[in-house]
């Protein structure tokens, strides 16, 4: 079965695992860039490459009408420091600003799209990292809604997370909440501050946090594709854990010296809230219905093999 994919932000760190693994199913890829000056990277991968403007109608309309694809991925996101700057967690709904545009006018267009193509296999991104809500167990299900950060700098991109998820599921497509991406140039920026010990544990390290691999957030965006899946799917490994735990580890991983300790005020007054409450009071996610109904299978089943394999 081969089948037109059309991928949107086939460039990115997903996209460039993505893509090759749709080429070699024999899948046929359209991949999208903003930067004419990486169409040869796609075309690296055995993509065909095009320019698109992801918040300008007019360019995913045409992109998606040449293209006539069978399916339609959305993987557009602007958090890279090319695209948003430098990590601001502090100041999330600046650093999100283009990101949380994206999730809603991009996924609004690309749906739009997609409805005059008469295309009705349509998978998205979604975010499952440390973001379940506070109450109740540390491990979410996927009817279990995702923590709206109220009153935080995060309540931007957690309402654009909203918009995706409504929008994609009202249209029959499939919503991937991805957990923390690791693999190929995915941590930079977080092993950059871990190496120079920037990067604390706060308070206990009790909040969870749920990661994937890379290729296993690949392999089950293929699977969603394949099969033509509806609704809302955790694409996280199988140990959510607490930062006390996978912060500690990453450093040693990376070959960093373990990382300090900061209380929750400290952290709150020099990175904000939102990264306190993700390290204090995260919630984690689990795969069980991936797994299930999918067929997926991970090749980076824990965080715990897969840091000493990518960050070495
Ligand atoms: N679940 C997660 O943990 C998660 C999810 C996403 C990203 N991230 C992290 O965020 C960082 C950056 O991610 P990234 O490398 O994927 O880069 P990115 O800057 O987020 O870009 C992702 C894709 O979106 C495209 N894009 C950007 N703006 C667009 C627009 N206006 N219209 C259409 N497409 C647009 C990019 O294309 P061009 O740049 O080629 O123009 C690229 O293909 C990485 O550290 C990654 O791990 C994490």
């Amino acid at each position: 079965m081969v089948v037109r994919v059309f991928v949107a932000g086939g460039t990115g760190v997903l996209g460039q695992r993505l893509v090759p693994q749709l080429v070699a199913r024999g899948h046929r890829v359209t991949a999208t860039t903003t930067n004419a000056a990486k169409l040869g990277l796609l075309e690296r991968m055995d993509a065909e490459g095009v320019v698109m403007d992801g918040l300008d109608p007019m360019s995913v309309g045409e992109a998606v009408a040449k293209a006539q694809p069978d399916a339609i991925v959305h993987q557009m996101t602007a958090i890279s420091v090319a695209h948003a700057g430098k990590p601001d967690m502090k100041h999330m709904d600046r650093w999100f600003a283009t990101t949380n545009r994206l999730r809603t006018e991009g996924t609004d267009h690309l749906l739009a799209a997609a409805e005059a193509t008469g295309v009705t296999n349509f998978v998205a991104q979604s975010y499952a990292g440390w973001n379940g809500v506070r109450d109740g167990g540390r491990i979410k299900a996927e009817e279990q809604p995702l923590d709206p950060m109220t009153g935080t700098a995060a309540r931007p991109s957690m309402a654009a997370i909203r918009h995706v998820e409504d929008s994609v599921n009202t249209a029959g497509g499939a919503v991937l909440r991805y957990g923390w991406f690791y693999g190929p140039g995915a941590t930079d920026d977080l092993v950059a501050p871990v190496r120079r010990r920037r990067f604390p544990v706060v308070g206990g390290g009790t909040g969870y946090c749920s990661w994937v691999h890379l290729d296993d957030a690949a392999s089950a965006t293929i699977l969603a594709l394949e099969q033509k899946a509806q609704g809302v799917f955790n694409v996280v490994d199988d140990e959510p854990a607490p930062a006390s735990e996978w912060l500690p580890h990453l450093a040693a991983c990376a070959g960093a010296k373990p990382p300090m300790r900061a209380p929750a005020w400290l952290a709150r007054l020099l990175v904000g809230q939102v990264a306190v409450t993700m390290m204090v009071e995260g919630r984690g996610f689990s795969n069980a219905k991936a797994k299930q109904e999918l067929g997926w299978q991970l090749r980076y089943p824990s965080w715990r093999q897969g840091f000493k394999e990518e960050l070495a």
